[in-house]
């Protein structure tokens, strides 16, 4: 039995075949935009048109940004903050999980709110709200991050006493507050919690006791970053340039997480507040960067942002090495979806399977270097064409600089004909210098390193490589835990070991 089949087709209708027509790429007319009115990101692979991004023809402004760790992401989201920025105004609060932006937004005069060094948040605060819905979302957060929804009883509790915290400071619940108030902290519910354990006229204090203890987490001296008076103008928050929260100094992914939701239900609230905008772009960008539990769970304010967001003009920007970390009402809505380099199978399945491309694009993703990506488009037009193309580089603010690891001096002539192992390692200059770090090669080392890089073109042999780091005194242990970081395979790290002659003294 064949598989090809011949078949008479007529030439018009060979014309409507898409692979026959159409280049994977969408038209010209949908990739460039006004350049007063868009950002410009990279220019196509194919035909080299710039693309500039408009959230005018896409079904919403939100953006997921997705690749392996070192693919670019958080460059990228740094590029498109600025140009939004220079363009629309646009604002943005970073939810900074490993302080990855802090370095750059206090370089570029934005507003730094480190947690756990020197910084508070009052989750108590009004921001504008009406207390009984900020204890609502106080209360929707403890149900996120602890096991309080199991206990009725504690819960309940536990929302009369913040309520009643309010009531005691004059605070009308039901009531936007007055300007300039100070709100109740947490520590103040806690105390009420306890006056009623004391005054024993409680059925049951062992529930009394189970709440008081709860709360107390997010209030101990010394862990108590939810608990005072807050260091930034909650309020203002949306509409101050470039804001970053730096959850790094926190002690645990509890404690990010409830800043994260914190700040999630704010801005939602201040973007419902302030209603439509008139103006073009974005006015505010909210970044999640690497958040992943507060990315992942159905109850997260991200959702409603990604929900609404587009008739507040407030956009939300995830982004993750784990595609599967982002909730899937999330990445099945977001109106564009930047992938990065990607290397897990299981990680390629998940996109392709949501996103419906071909194996070229998937092929094209795997062996993306720093920089390149694949830009998925939900387009709200009826024409058709491809919704997802490739990116030569997301074209940025800072240069790149690539050096290669030659592997030719280890391959035998067979195998470099075959073409089934990869014959160099390429790396951005800062990764190859991380990865360094990592494996206990001290920074003079790495200088020297790099001068020799440098004056040969950023290209070295392996065997070299190998042979001058161990010539800085490396130990061959460090040497091969740094190769493994670079997944080049076993046996072929045991031959380039043994080819280049090093060995533990
Ligand atoms: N398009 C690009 N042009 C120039 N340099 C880039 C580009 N993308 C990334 N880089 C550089 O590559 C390095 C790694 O990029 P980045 O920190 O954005 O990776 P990441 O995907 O956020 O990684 P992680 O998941 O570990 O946070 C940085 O030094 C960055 O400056
Ligand atoms: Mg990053």
């Amino acid at each position: 039995m064949s598989i090809v089949k011949m078949q008479h087709v007529m030439s018009n209708e060979v014309s409507k075949r898409s692979f026959l027509s159409r280049p994977p790429e969408p038209p010209a007319n949908i990739l460039l935009n006004d350049p007063m009115n868009s950002i410009y990101i990279g220019n196509t692979k194919i035909f080299k048109i710039p693309f500039a991004w408009n959230f005018d023809n896409v079904t919403n402004p939100h953006i997921a940004v997705v690749g392996i760790t070192g693919a670019g992401k958080s460059y990228f989201v740094k590029t498109f903050l600025i140009r939004a920025n220079y363009i629309w105004d646009t604002n943005a609060v970073i939810i900074d999980w490993a302080s990855e932006y802090k370095a750059w937004v206090q370089q570029s005069g934005g507003t730094i709110l480190s947690l756990g060094k020197g910084d508070y948040i009052n989750i108590m605060d009004l921001a504008g709200m009406k207390p009984l819905d900020r204890v609502k979302q106080i209360m929707g957060a403890f149900e996120i991050l602890t096991d309080i929804a199991s206990y009725p009883e504690q819960r309940r509790l536990t929302e009369e006493a913040l309520e009643q915290a309010y009531a005691n400071l004059g605070f009308n619940l039901a009531e936007r507050p007055p300007e300039g108030k100070d709100a109740p902290t947490l520590k103040d519910g806690i105390a009420l919690l306890e006056e009623q354990l004391q005054s024993g006229g409680y059925q049951y204090p062992a529930e009394l006791e189970n709440a008081i203890y709860r709360l107390r987490q997010f209030a101990r001296p010394g862990e108590d970053f939810f608990s005072r008076k807050s260091t930034l103008d909650i309020e203002k928050m949306a509409n101050s340039g470039l804001v970053d929260i730096d959850l790094s100094g926190l002690s645990d992914d509890t404690f990010r997480a409830l800043a994260a939701l914190f700040i999630l239900q704010t801005l939602k609230e201040k973007m419902r507040f302030e209603g439509f905008a008139e103006t073009k772009g974005i006015k505010t960008f909210v970044v999640l960067d690497e958040a992943w539990k507060v990315a992942s769970d159905d109850r997260s304010d991200a959702i409603t942002i990604v929900r609404e967001g587009r008739k507040y003009q407030f956009g939300l920007i995830v982004a993750s090495q784990n595609p599967t970390d982002i909730n899937e009402a999330i990445y099945s809505n977001v109106g564009t979806n930047f992938i990065l380099r990607i290397k897990f199978e299981r990680f390629l399945d998940y996109i392709q399977g949501s996103l419906n491309f071909s194996p070229y694009i998937r092929s094209e993703i795997s062996n993306f270097g720093v920089g390149q990506a694949a830009v998925d488009m939900s387009f709200t037009t009826s024409m058709r064409f491809p919704n997802i193309f490739v990116l030569d580089r997301i074209k940025g603010e800072e240069p790149l600089y690539i050096y290669t690891i030659n592997l030719t001096d280890v391959l035998t002539q067979a195998e470099v004909s075959a073409n089934l192992l990869p014959r160099d390692y390429q790396f951005e200059e800062d990764e190859l210098k991380n990865k360094m770090i990592n494996y206990n090669v001290s920074g003079d080392i790495i200088n020297q390193l790099f001068k020799k890089l440098d004056s040969q073109g950023r290209t070295i042999n392996m065997l070299d490589f190998v042979r001058t780091l161990y010539s800085y005194h490396l130990r061959v242990a460090d040497i091969i835990a740094l190769l493994k970081s670079m997944s080049i395979e076993d046996l072929l790290i045991t031959r380039i070991i043994s080819s280049s002659g090093v060995r533990n003294e």
